[in-house]
């Protein structure tokens, strides 16, 4: 944790504005680690960014989740440049998803689609998980030894798997491959359609638009019971939901559990590979398996932010957060908290308590958070028996974003039993 030198307060803040950061894990967690011990609750400014706080204790990140009164997602529930914020508004007429909104809007739109993540219905999907998971080993098989994990296995499963929860068919699969990738990555030199990032965003927000308009309309016309029909449907107080709220609806279902859950995926099997011991500790206790998941989630922490702005005067470790001001949640610095996790940078595939906040908490609770971890138990379920010996290939490649970042490649060579 110390190789690289100690960066000033002034820099360990700064580095949560550049999704540069979010790909130097060793300078991201130095950065942290410093405002965890010196300035838990740090100001942040910089010319091309409106200031905010960022917060990066455990139980800092948790107080502010736990007050959704006093702290809202609107209007800046994700970091962006002064310029991204300004246009805002111009966005939030294009679409509106559940993380933009608040009480009593954001129960309401949570409520319509609840049950759909609930364990009973789930539970149905957990043959659709067994196939796709023996999909992804048979594919190994025939990749004969070597592979980009990342790209050719684990971005795939997650999103075959909101296929099928909306119901739409396999072959949309590219086309969702490349707007999901566009969306989080639009910093990314490999997936931006455009230098300018905002402009990059606009086009594939449009591209959803047309996209889920159509399905709409089927739905519309022949509801099933799948998800898209949910939405498509969907009704508030006796009228249907607003088109802008149709579409974040979409939008939302089909990105958050998407690169989120591949991250984890490929950052779980990262770990496996380098800490052995841990691999070999799984193989032997399957019963492990749960508890490992969460590990490979606290440890990726895919999303590593989400914003609010205070509705009051609140105080935070003995600093007020001003009415109106913003604050950032780190949620990668708290699942690296001395105070909560013991031995927070080890990967421990037997941790126990781990009380993460990778997928939030409270009311904005991510809705896929069991539906991931289904995800991931059902893949490593049928992977780790199978690894005989395994290793990096070659440099893994993180993704550029301060917002959700995770690996884009990770190359393998294996073998397998
Ligand atoms: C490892 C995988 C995942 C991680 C780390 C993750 C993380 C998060 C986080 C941090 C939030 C915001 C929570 C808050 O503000 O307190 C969130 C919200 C959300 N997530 Fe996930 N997520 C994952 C997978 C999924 C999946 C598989 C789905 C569904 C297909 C999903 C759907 C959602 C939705 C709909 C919300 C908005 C909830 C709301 O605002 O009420 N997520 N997730």
């Amino acid at each position: 944790m110390n190789a690289v030198p100690e960066p000033s307060l002034e820099e360990a803040g700064r580095a949560f504005l550049f999704g540069e950061t979010f790909r130097d894990e060793e300078y991201f967690h130095a950065c942290a680690t410093k405002l965890r011990r010196e300035d838990p609750v740090h100001w942040v400014e910089h010319e091309n960014f409106n200031p905010f706080w960022v917060v990066t204790k455990h139980a800092d990140v948790l107080d502010i989740e736990l007050h959704p009164t006093e702290f809202l997602n609107a209007p800046r529930a994700i970091l962006g440049t002064k310029e991204a914020d300004a246009n805002r508004e111009m966005q939030g007429h294009l679409v509106k998803s559940l993380v933009q909104m608040d009480d009593p809007e954001h129960r309401l739109h949570r409520n319509l689609t609840a049950d759909w993540f609930l364990p009973k219905n789930l539970a149905k999907l957990d043959v659709r998980l067994e196939e796709l998971s023996k999909r992804a080993v048979t594919q190994l098989e025939d990749f004969g030894g070597s592979c980009d994990f990342a790209a050719d296995v684990a971005m795939q499963y997650p999103l075959y798997v909101i296929l099928s929860i909306l119901g739409l068919p396999e072959s949309d699969y590219p086309r969702m491959l490349r707007l999901t990738q566009e969306l989080f990555g639009a910093e990314d030199d490999e997936f931006k359609r455009d230098e300018n990032t905002l402009l990059s965003l606009m086009q594939t927000v449009a591209d959803f638009v047309a996209y889920f308009d159509g399905i709409t309309g089927d739905r519309k016309a022949n509801p099933t019971d799948d998800l898209a029909s949910v939405i498509a449907n969907g009704m508030i107080d006796g009228q249907p939901i607003g088109h802008k709220e149709q579409l974040g609806y979409y939008i939302i279902t089909a990105t958050a559990g998407h690169d989120t859950t591949s991250n984890s995926m490929s950052g779980g099997l990262q770990a496996l590979i380098e800490n052995p011991d841990q691999l070999e500790r799984l193989r032997r206790d399957p019963s492990l398996l749960p508890l490992a998941v969460d590990e490979m989630i606290r440890w990726t922490s895919p999303v590593k932010h989400f914003m609010r702005t205070a509705t009051r005067d609140y105080e935070v470790r003995g600093v007020t957060i001003k009415e109106g001001q913003d604050v950032l949640l780190s949620y990668w610095s708290a699942n690296r908290d001395e105070d909560v996790f013991a031995n927070p940078f080890t990967f421990d595939v037997g941790r126990t308590p781990n009380k993460h906040l990778a997928f939030g908490f409270g009311v904005h609770y991510c809705l896929g958070a069991m539906l991931a971890r289904m995800e991931l138990k059902s893949m490593f379920s049928a992977l780790v028996p199978r690894i005989k010996s395994i290793e990096l290939a070659g440099e893994p490649q993180i993704s550029k974003s301060t917002f959700v970042s995770g690996l884009k490649h990770l190359p393998i060579r294996y073998e397998l039993v």
